[in-house]
C-alpha cells in the first residue's frame, strides 16, 4: 500500500513510517520541519534499508498540499499526524494552533476528496475525554471539555472527520486516540527530540538524567491517587506505530467512523517513573514537589480492549522497556537530532 504520511518527520510518525516500510509499505511524507528535522527520516531509511520519499511542504498551504497528492497517484490512505502539540503555547497562541490543525486538515481532506483518497487515520488523544468520570476510559465515554485549544483541535477535527463520513460513507476514517506516547525505537537511532525545554514527563526526566537540565518539578502531590501524584497510562512508541498498521488493514474492511484507544490499560504515577527511569538508567533523577500544574487531572488510562478485539493490537512493551529505550536514545544522542 501507499501511505501518505503528514507529520512523518516527527516523534511517532519516525517510528511509523520505520514499522512500515519494514512491512513493505510505500511510503510519501508530508512535513514543514516546523518541530523536526530530515535526520531521524534519514536514520529510518537506513535501519530499514529502504528508502522513502520526503517532502517538505506544510499543509496550511492548499496548492502545495494539492501538488503533494498529483505526485502520489498510487497513494490508498493517510495517516495524519501533522499538528502543533504544545498544550500551553496553544492557550498563549490559540490562533496559530487552530490555523495549523484546524486549516492544515481542511487541506488534507480537500486533496484527498479530489483525488478519491478516502482513507485516512488520524491522530487524536485521550485528551478528549477531558476529566474523565471513572477510568478505564472506554471509546464510549462521553467527550469531556477540553481545557486548552491544543485539545479542543483534536475534538474539532474528530468531529470533522466524523461529519464527512456521515456525508459520504465512502469515506473511512479511523481515529486513534493516543495516551501517553514514550520511549524510542530499540536501536537508540530514533526517539522523542522536543523543542527548548520538554513539557511531558518522560522526556524531561530523560534530560535530567543526561545532565541537560537541574531538576524535574514533580506536578503535585496531593492528587487522590496511592501515592498523590498524577497517574497516566504510558505506552511505547513502538507499539504506538504497530497500531497505525494494524488501523490500516482495518481500513480495507471499511468500517465507516470508529475511534480506537492505543494505551496499555495500566495506569502508572509520576513517581514510580521517575523510580523505573533510575532503575533503568543508574542515574539519579533529582526533583521536588511542585503546585500541581494547571488543567491536570489526577487518574487518566484506558480500556484498550475494542483495539485488541476489533485491531488484533495489544501493547507488548512495558514501563521497564519504555524507560531502558528511553534512555538508549537520550544517552546516545544527549542533544537529540541537534536541530
Ligand atoms: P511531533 O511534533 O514530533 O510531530 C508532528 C510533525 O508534524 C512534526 O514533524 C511537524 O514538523 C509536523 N507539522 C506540524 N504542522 C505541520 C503542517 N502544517 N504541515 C506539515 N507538517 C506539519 O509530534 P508527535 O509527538 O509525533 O505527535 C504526532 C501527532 O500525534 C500530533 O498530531 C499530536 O498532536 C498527536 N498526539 C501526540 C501525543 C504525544 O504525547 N506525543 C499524544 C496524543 C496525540
Ligand atoms: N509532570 C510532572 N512534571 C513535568 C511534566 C509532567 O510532574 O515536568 C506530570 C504531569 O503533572 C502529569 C504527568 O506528569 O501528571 C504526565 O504529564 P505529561 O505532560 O507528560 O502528559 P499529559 O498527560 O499532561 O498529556 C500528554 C500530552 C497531551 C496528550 C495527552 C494524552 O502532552 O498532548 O498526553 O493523554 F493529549
Amino acid at each position: 500500500m501507499h501511505v501518505i504520511v503528514t507529520g512523518g518527520a516527527g516523534y511517532i510518525g519516525t517510528h511509523t513510517c520505520l514499522e512500515l516500510l519494514a512491512s513493505g509499505h510505500e511510503v510519501t511524507v508530508i512535513d514543514n520541519l516546523s518541530n523536526a528535522s530530515q535526520e531521524g527520516l534519514r536514520r529510518v531509511e537506513r535501519l530499514t534499508g529502504k528508502s522513502l520519499r520526503f517532502i517538505q511542504a506544510d499543509l496550511v498551504d492548499p496548492v502545495a498540499t494539492e501538488k503533494v497528492f498529483q505526485e502520489c497517484p498510487n497513494a490508498t490512505a493517510v495517516i495524519h499526524f501533522a499538528g502543533l502539540k504544545a498544550v500551553g503555547e496553544s492557550s498563549e497562541k490559540p490562533l496559530l494552533y487552530y490555523h495549523n490543525n484546524l486549516t492544515g486538515t481542511l487541506n488534507l481532506c480537500q486533496a484527498m476528496q479530489r483525488h478519491g483518497i478516502k482513507n485516512i487515520v488520524f491522530s487524536s488523544s485521550a485528551t478528549v475525554y477531558g476529566d474523565p468520570a471513572s477510568v478505564p476510559i472506554t471509546e464510549d465515554f462521553p467527550l469531556g471539555i477540553c481545557t486548552n485549544p491544543y485539545a479542543r483541535t483534536k475534538a474539532m477535527i474528530e468531529d470533522i472527520l466524523r461529519d464527512l463520513h456521515a456525508a459520504d460513507s465512502t469515506w473511512n476514517v479511523i481515529l486513534l486516540r493516543y495516551f501517553n506516547p514514550v520511549g524510542a525505537h530499540e536501536s537508540g537511532e530514533i526517539g522523542e527530540d522536543p523543542n527548548g525545554i520538554p513539557n511531558n514527563l518522560m522526556p524531561y526526566i530523560a534530560q535530567v538524567a543526561v545532565g541537560r537540565l537541574k531538576q524535574l518539578s514533580v506536578f503535585g502531590n496531593d492528587y487522590p491517587t496511592p501515592d498523590g501524584t498524577g497517574v497516566r497510562d504510558f505506552i511505547h512508541v513502538v507499539d504506538l506505530a504497530k497500531g497505525h498498521l494494524r488501523a490500516l488493514e482495518k481500513l480495507e474492511q471499511q468500517p465507516g467512523a470508529i475511534a480506537y484507544n492505543l494505551g496499555t490499560g495500566q495506569g502508572c504515577s509520576v513517581l514510580e517513573i521517575i523510580h523505573a527511569f533510575e532503575k533503568a538508567s543508574g542515574k539519579t533523577v533529582k526533583f521536588v514537589i511542585a503546585p500541581r500544574r494547571k488543567g491536570d487531572i489526577a487518574c487518566c488510562y484506558a480500556d484498550p480492549s475494542r483495539a485488541e478485539k476489533e485491531l488484533g493490537w495489544k501493547a507488548e512493551r512495558g514501563i521497564e522497556a519504555m524507560c531502558v529505550d528511553t534512555w538508549n536514545w537520550q544517552s546516545k544522542n544527549p542533544k537529540g537530532y541537534g536541530r
